[in-house]
């Protein structure tokens, strides 16, 4: 009698073991372990066993259901941890995928134009000294700019830089003329931050020296960059102004697509290389004339792109970064 049960262990084992995936294993609980399996229906036979043989018999069936419980889990267990067999041509679980911030992309868009009119990439630090943010610049000791409050100085001597005007003196100090650069990244300012206010944000400054530059060369060089960025039916407007730097200086408007209509947007100033700024890096303002131009990048991209708040450029949230 126990050698029949001896014989449906080994049975029931030698099944089990061929189980190979989860769905197999479970099969197999059901056939076996389940409430309508083949262990409940031979403990249902104990009303046959001689009423003598009862309780070896029990003890005998518990035994067996023990065994087959877990062996049971051991099973369930490998074949979980082995996985599905693996189908090496069903197309990968998507993973999101990454894209460049939207002033990146708007910053290289607009050095490529000019790379097109013949203006090579310059960089410069963001951690400046005062001499390349502002004295080189023309900008005398006791200007309204210089103040603590508009400025980022660090302890120690040195600054975060205002503005990427820093750069022409970078160029210019190693570089002879002609020189024709263009320069982006970011300046620092410190600002109560709002929809249009944020304390760190982005410039493209342009620098042109060679001989016999005029303010024709700088229109015409933002005109073209108008017409290349914007379309053909961008304008520019040059409104007189003022920058230590330039002589003479203007604000630079463009008159751009924004939300369907067009619409005259400031983007930044301009102007001819101040003959100081010229002598500061040792060229001879006789032999040497150039101009020079800063826009915001952030000021295009927000109107191009229908961004009405500055904060969110900086913020990271991928559900707003994705729409771009
Ligand atoms: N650096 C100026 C600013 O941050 C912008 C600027 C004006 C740059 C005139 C220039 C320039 O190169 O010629 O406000």
């Amino acid at each position: 009698m126990f050698a029949d049960i001896d014989a449906v262990q080994e049975e029931a084992l030698k099944s089990l073991s061929t189980a190979g995936d989860p769905k197999a294993v479970e099969a197999w609980r059901i056939e076996w372990l389940g409430a309508k399996g083949r262990l409940k229906g031979m403990m249902g036979s104990m009303k046959d066993v001689e009423p003598s043989h009862r309780p070896a018999f029990g003890q005998r069936m518990n035994a067996l259901k023990s065994a087959l419980e877990a062996a049971f889990e051991d099973q369930q267990h490998d074949t979980l941890a082995a996985g599905p067999p693996l189908d090496v041509s069903e197309p990968g679980t998507p993973t999101g995928q990454g894209r460049r911030h939207i002033i990146s992309r708007t910053t290289a868009e607009i050095l490529d134009v000019f790379a097109r009119m013949g203006f090579e990439t310059a960089t410069g630090p963001e951690v400046e000294d005062e001499w390349h943010n502002f004295s080189a610049l023309n900008v005398p000791e006791n200007h309204p700019a210089r103040e603590a409050i508009d400025n980022f100085y660090l302890e120690g001597g040195g600054m975060l830089r205002s503005q990427t005007s820093t750069v022409q003196i970078r160029v210019l100090e190693h570089k002879p003329p002609p020189v024709r650069i263009v320069a982006a990244g970011r300046v620092y300012r410190p600002d109560t931050h709002d929809a249009t206010h944020y304390s760190m944000f982005h410039q493209v400054e342009g620098l042109y020296v060679d001989r016999g530059v005029t303010m024709v060369d700088l229109k015409s060089t933002l005109l073209g960059f108008a017409h290349a960025f914007f379309g053909d039916e961008a304008e520019v407007r040059m409104r007189p102004s003022y920058f230590p730097f330039t002589e003479p200086s203007a604000e630079v408007d463009m008159k751009m697509r924004v939300k369907g209509s067009w619409q005259w947007v400031e983007l930044g100033g301009c102007g001819m290389v101040d003959p100081n700024v010229l002598t500061a890096v040792g060229l001879d303002p006789e032999e040497w004339t150039g101009f020079a131009f800063g826009l915001g990048v952030e000021r295009i991209a927000m109107r191009k792109y229908g961004i009405a708040d500055i904060r969110w450029l900086f913020e990271n949230d991928a559900r707003f970064l994705r729409q771009f």
